[in-house]
């Protein structure tokens, strides 16, 4: 039987980060699907449409094999049993990432005792970055190119373009 992991997140744009998740994800799962939460209660927090997330997903993983980009809504753990998963993987860079996802591990583990939470250390390279950090100083004109994958790069100057820097 194939072991079948799946990475979820916001993924609002997909950094490198992620990308070091998957491929290592990859080295112990068989499959890794990449799935994006649809949370409307956060809508209005997102700067790319779903739509444009899949997107930037399916043209940064087209060269990685055994993957798929999908999309979720509700928990977690009915989505992860539907797709027949046997784990959740989740990255962790610094310690501050800790609480919150051991409350979600915990969590999830309480509403389905069959997934497990695997926990992979992201590279080093990536330890600070988060889609945050880097929506950000792409808002201000800062070059984050080596943090994202090109298409996301262009994406993010694009979307920056237009707006106004300031209050
Ligand atoms: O990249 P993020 O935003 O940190 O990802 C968070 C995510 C999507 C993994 C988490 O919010 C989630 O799984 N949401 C779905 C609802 C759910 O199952 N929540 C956990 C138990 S209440």
């Amino acid at each position: 039987m194939k072991s079948v992991a799946i990475y979820p997140g916001s993924f609002d744009p997909v950094t490198n980060g992620h990308l070091d998740i998957i491929e290592r994800g990859l080295r112990l799962f068989d499959k890794v699907i990449v799935a994006i939460l649809i949370n409307p209660a956060k809508k209005s927090q997102e700067l790319f449409s779903v739509e444009e997330r899949i997107e930037m997903l399916k043209n940064s993983m087209k060269n990685i094999e055994n993957t798929e980009v999908d999309y979720f809504n509700g928990l977690l753990v009915d989505y992860a049993a539907k797709r027949k998963a046997n784990a959740i993987l989740r990255g962790l860079r610094a310690v501050s990432d800790f609480e919150y996802e051991f409350q979600l591990a915990l969590m999830n583990r309480r509403l389905n005792r069959e997934i497990q939470t695997v926990f992979l250390m992201t590279g080093f390279r990536w330890i600070f970055t988060s889609s945050s950090i880097i929506k950000e100083a792409a808002r201000f004109g800062g070059d984050v190119t080596s943090m994202v994958p090109e298409g996301v790069n262009l994406k993010l100057k694009e979307k920056f373009k237009n707006r106004q820097v300031g209050f």
